[in-house]
């Protein structure tokens, strides 16, 4: 990795992904590529910044080409939720973008990350101890894209050659930039009402376990991934990897521990509980540990107190 692009650089991942990047690879050496959201200036004013809308091909050729990029982080993608509301869309960015974007490394041979999730299982998938080789019959249109957005990449590998590598994300959390319209989003919603109001009504039900990670370890795994020795990869794409599993009365007990008196009710959106009801629990991410040696940093009270420190300051230094 040289010279890098960041599709969906604005986004949960992206912005904190761009700067670790940058801070590893040269500020120079790190585009990063936005659409429809307006850039956070730290993103422009660290390095390079590009328009990129990756359902246009020629786009995606002509920046790889521009920058000389050779490793693409892929990124840009609509979440779970939102693909729900508007499945046509999310085909569009979800699955023409990787095409795209897999072509274009087809011919320039760049690298490419994907980021899978666990998503990309179903409700006949065991939800305990999930194996990482397993049944997957997902049945939104966020999994159905994820799902074909692994075979695709192992896919590129087989057939042109192309490096193409990625972990199955649980729901990510952290405290730069929200998620937009995730299943998971409430367990990064929950610590804004919980230091802003002291209560949250979340829209999962109690009970609804998932697993879960903090950005740093989120950040970490990619590029832990992209730099290991390819030799030792039996898997490339993919990977099931975990931190933490929890259920949203267990994330409140964490938070109570800081802020005694807050106050959590529900009120369960279906749509979001159907598709949370049809994910693991807990994902089994031995494949990623042995094969490139993954291994979480932050547990659940680890995660609370470093998430409200840092939240904390950053929502009074925009007060
Ligand atoms: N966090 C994502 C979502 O909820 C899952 O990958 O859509």
């Amino acid at each position: 990795m040289k010279r890098i692009l960041v599709t969906g650089a604005t986004g949960q991942i992206g912005s904190e992904l761009v700067h670790a990047l940058r801070l590893r690879y040269g500020s120079d050496n790190v585009v990063a590529a936005g659409h429809q959201k307006a850039p956070q200036q730290s993103l422009i004013e660290e390095g390079p910044f590009t328009t990129l809308d990756v359902t246009c091909i020629e786009a995606i050729n002509a920046t790889v080409q521009h920058y000389r990029i050779d490793t693409i982080f892929h990124l840009a993608a609509l979440l779970s939720a939102v693909s729900e509301k508007n499945p046509q869309r999310a085909w569009k960015v979800n699955m023409d973008g990787l095409f795209n974007v897999l072509e274009v490394s087809r011919e320039q041979r760049c690298a490419v990350f994907f980021p899978s999730s666990i998503g990309a299982f179903g409700p006949d998938t065991p939800r305990d101890n999930t194996p990482q080789d397993t049944l997957q019959r997902p049945n939104t249109m966020y999994g159905v894209c994820k799902v074909s957005g692994e075979l695709l990449c192992d896919y590129y590998f087989s057939r042109f050659g192309v490096d193409t590598r990625g972990v199955r994300y649980p729901g990510l959390i952290s405290y730069e930039t929200p998620p937009g319209g995730g299943t998971t989003d409430y367990a990064v919603e929950i610590f804004y009402h919980a230091i802003q109001n002291k209560s949250y009504t979340c829209f999962l039900q109690q009970g609804t376990y998932l697993d879960m990670m903090y950005m740093p370890d989120a950040i970490r795994a990619a590029i832990e991934l992209m730099e290991t020795d390819v030799s030792r990869l039996k898997h490339r794409n993919a990977f099931n990897i975990t931190a933490m599993s929890f259920a949203p009365e267990e994330l409140a007990e964490s938070i109570r521990k800081h802020i005694p008196g807050f106050r959590m009710d529900y009120n369960v959106d279906p749509v979001r509980q159907a598709i949370a009801n049809s994910w693991p629990r807990h994902m089994d991410d031995h494949a990623a540990r042995t094969e490139w040696g993954w291994e979480s940093q932050f547990d659940l009270e680890q995660m609370t107190a470093h998430m409200l420190t840092q939240l904390t300051a950053k929502l009074s230094a925009t007060l």
